[in-house]
């Protein structure tokens, strides 16, 4: 059994989350995505929105469960028995970031490997930062999100549109 972790913030998810937890899916037999809860950020939706937006747009993906953790990763990841933690790298700029993550992680419990899935050409500009800049001034979000998330984030933020 080959099971993935795939982490990160989702605040809130967008569709490049969405296509990376489905590639991942393909790869592997199972794949928890998993919600940091980290006190020292001030997100927009609380975690147990992201775990109920999360669970609504996996919901026709049969081996992904959503779930949140704090502290460490690599505790998350044992805890799951995953073998692998899959993060999407959108540009060169992520790069350093995420290899300074990935080695960290390394150092902490080698056994766990890290994946990076290029991110769909499509969604290499997006992050839930930019979502909610152009919610927040009413722009167009169709391209970035599905549309239950549209109809939430423009409920919460207040933007036209
Ligand atoms: O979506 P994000 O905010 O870029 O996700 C970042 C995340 C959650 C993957 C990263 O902050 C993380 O793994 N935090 C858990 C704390 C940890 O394990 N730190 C050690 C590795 S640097």
């Amino acid at each position: 059994m080959k099971i993935a972790i795939v982490p990160g913030s989702f605040d809130p998810v967008t569709n490049g989350h969405i296509d990376i937890i489905k590639r991942t899916a393909e790869l592997f037999d199972e794949v928890y995505v998993g919600i940091l809860i980290n006190s020292s950020k001030k997100p927009l939706f609380t975690v147990e929105e992201r775990i109920e937006l999360l669970k609504k747009v996996t919901k026709d993906i049969k081996n992904v469960k959503i779930e949140s953790f704090c502290g460490l990763l690599v505790d998350f990841a044992r805890a799951k028995k995953a073998s692998c933690i899959v993060k999407g790298l959108r540009a060169v700029s992520d790069y350093e970031y995420e290899v300074q993550m990935a080695l960290t992680n390394k150092q902490i419990a080698p056994e766990i490997e890290t994946l990076f899935i290029p991110t769909n050409g499509l969604y290499s500009y997006l992050s839930s930062s930019i979502v909610k800049e152009v919610a927040k001034y009413g722009g167009d979000l169709t391209q970035m999100l599905p549309n239950e998330i549209i109809e939430v984030i423009q409920n919460k933020i207040g933007g036209k549109q």
